[in-house]
């Protein structure tokens, strides 16, 4: 199987998992990148069935509306049942690194709103220590040169994201050179930089559910308490 059909897989695997909450009438959580989109495609055949989602990123929410399914803000509704979205990275306690596609802070806001989080990914994300992906920090425009300079003392090569603007308005320095051996602590110590929105680090809120698309077949990876 190739990259896209492990992508393919793994997103069938996922409609099959919200289908309940779907037919329940449940808001859904949709997220954004190359496999999200293998999930809105698929998604599109149950429009009919579904009440409405909230998108982590404009091109989600344009892509859910491409297909006629209903996005609605997230103020608009209460607790989200199940959140979908893939990942750039994923150790084995399903603490990911995300936020390859820029969508991160509005990613981590909805995954923070949501009940259950599922992750889908292709097995080449599964590491065994987060940071070969360089990290991806939503930083305030202003902040950004002050920021690069905290990064470098914490010891990692801050790189600024050329010519990408966040739905937020905002901007993207990736932590490069950066292995990441305590991946809460991490995550809140970037974020207590002054400037930063929030970074890539998933491990405060990590996934519930990692499904992994392999050359044997879909694996489920469930997080242990
Ligand atoms: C976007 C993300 C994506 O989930 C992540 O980059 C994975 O993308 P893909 O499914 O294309 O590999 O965090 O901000």
């Amino acid at each position: 199987m190739n990259q896209q059909q492990l992508k393919e897989a793994v997103a069938a695997a996922a409609i099959e998992r919200v289908k309940p909450a779907i037919l329940d009438g449940e808001i859904i959580g949709i997220g954004t990148g190359s496999t999200a989109n293998c999930f809105i495609d698929q998604l599109a055949a149950l429009k009919d069935d579904i009440k409405a989602t909230v998108a982590s990123s404009e091109a989600s929410a344009q892509r859910l509306r491409s297909h006629g399914i209903e996005v609605i803000e997230l103020n608009s509704c209460g607790q989200i049942a199940v959140y979908v979205d893939g990942a750039d990275e994923s150790n084995q306690r399903l603490e990911l690194i995300k936020g390859g596609g820029a969508a991160l802070t509005r990613e981590k806001i909805v995954a923070a709103a949501s009940k259950q989080f599922i992750c889908i990914a292709d097995e080449s994300k599964l590491v065994d220590q987060l940071g070969a992906f360089p990290l991806p920090i939503e930083v305030i425009p202003m902040a950004r040169s002050y920021v690069a300079r905290e990064l470098l003392k914490m010891g990692g090569n801050p790189v600024y994201r050329e010519g990408v603007v966040t739905d937020n308005g905002n901007v993207i320095i990736d932590l490069y050179d950066f292995m990441i051996a305590t991946p809460q602590k991490t995550e809140e110590t970037i974020n207590g930089i002054t400037g930063v929105v929030t970074n890539g680090l998933f491990a405060l809120r990590p996934a519930d559910v990692l499904l992994l698309g392999t050359a044997d077949g879909v694996k489920t990876l469930q997080r242990e308490d």
